[in-house]
């Protein structure tokens, strides 16, 4: 599962005035976006996330500074930096993340297939884990 999450590219206008990156919906990024969010002046050393999501797609994109984003599938584990603006993280549901290693004064701009459901959180590692292994034998 953790390798549905991707990196994808931006278009990146060049420009001497300065650069420009879009996103347009069911174009660049495999959902309808139905809502962004941002995180911005996070102290140093402090953590976002540390959940999962049933249903939510995300996509993060670093529009300033630098952050790690560490998935977890409850199987294998990986950091993906994000410290451009021309590309994200594409990351589906059931996928456990936190946020750490910000850079001062980072903005994290998320795109998100949901408008907000606090039902849809998974906030206990140990549910994640449960639920996942459900999934799994439906599968099997
Ligand atoms: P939360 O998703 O827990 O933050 P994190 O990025 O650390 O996972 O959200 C923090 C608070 O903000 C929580 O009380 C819910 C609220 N919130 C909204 O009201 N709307 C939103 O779109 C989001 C993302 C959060």
């Amino acid at each position: 599962m953790i390798d549905n999450c991707k990196i994808i590219d931006l278009p990146k206008i060049h420009d001497d005035r300065g650069n420009l990156s879009f996103i347009e919906a069911g174009r660049h990024v495999p959902f309808v976006i139905q809502r962004t969010y941002w995180i911005y002046d996070v102290p140093g050393g402090e953590v976002r996330g540390g959940h999962a999501y049933r249903e939510l797609q995300e996509f993060f994109v670093a529009l300033s500074g630098s952050f790690d984003v560490v998935l977890d599938d409850g199987k294998a584990r990986k950091t993906v930096s994000l410290n451009r603006s021309y590309f994200g993280l594409y990351v589906p549901n059931m996928i456990w993340r936190h946020l750490e290693n910000f850079a001062t004064n980072s903005v994290c701009l998320i795109m998100a297939s949901l408008p907000y459901s606090k039902e849809d959180y998974i906030r206990d590692y140990e549910l994640y884990l449960k639920d996942i292994q459900g999934v799994g034998a439906c599968l099997s």
